[in-house]
């Protein structure tokens, strides 16, 4: 039923929440509250670049997100009075940028291209960034194209951003699976007009806006079941 299959990149493939662990390191007690506050912040500087200007040729406040993830770092840093040495900042950017994925991201990934699917990443992340964590986790072979809201400098949850993946690719609406463990970007590729798959790792609510996903699972190799 599905031709394409579009993976979120942060949070759904790669784990965002395992910066805790460094963190925990260089701000002892402090790790799981800083990598929730710094992903948070994160995704709040996306909303505010896009939001302040919507403009279809990309908002005037575009930054790549690669450099947004640094300036949330130094704000949560400083919220938290965290002392934040250039050599901490470096090695916790190392570290994202070779994030671990999920223990099931390849396999999945490998199955659906079995099954003679495409496969596809559609972030928020810059094009290099992307390139980089692909890399370190061995996906590559798996993945038929990397798609970035670089193209549009607006991101998710921006229209524009999701019609990125029917300029990259030849199928309808309907034959595509948009695959996110972040509730809300599960809800605009809903909106947008795909069909969802919501990876609920957590046991969380969903959004108390909008439409339910068409499916939800507690891991990625859920998704294997509704192809
Ligand atoms: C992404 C972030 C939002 O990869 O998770 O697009």
């Amino acid at each position: 039923m599905y031709k394409l299959i579009a993976f979120d990149a942060y949070g759904t493939l790669f784990d965002v929440y395992s910066m805790g662990q460094l963190a925990e390191e260089f701000f002892p007690g402090h790790g799981q509250a800083f990598a929730l506050m710094w992903r948070d912040r994160q995704i709040e500087y996306t909303r505010l670049v896009t939001m302040s200007d919507p403009n279809p040729h990309g908002s005037k406040y575009y930054l790549p997100f690669w450099e947004l993830t640094i300036r949330s770092l130094r704000y949560v840093c400083k919220r938290m009075d965290l002392n934040l040495s250039a050599d901490k900042e470096r090695r916790l950017m190392d570290q994202y940028a070779k994030l671990t994925g999920f223990e099931d991201s390849l396999s999945v990934l490998k199955t659906i291209k079995q099954k003679g699917i495409s496969t596809a990443i559609l972030s928020n992340g810059s094009r290099e960034m992307l390139a980089t964590v692909v890399e370190s986790n061995g996906l590559k072979p798996y993945l038929d194209q990397v798609v970035t809201v670089e193209e549009v400098r607006l991101f998710k949850t921006a229209p524009q951003a999701y019609a990125l993946l029917q300029e990259a690719f030849p199928v309808k609406k309907e034959e595509i699976l948009f695959v996110s463990s972040n509730a809300w970007d599960a809800l605009a590729a809903k909106w947008f007009g795909f069909d969802v798959f919501w990876v609920n790792r957590l046991g969380h609510p969903f959004e108390e806006i909008g439409e339910v996903p068409n499916y939800e699972g507690n891991s990625l190799s859920k998704v294997l079941e509704v192809i």
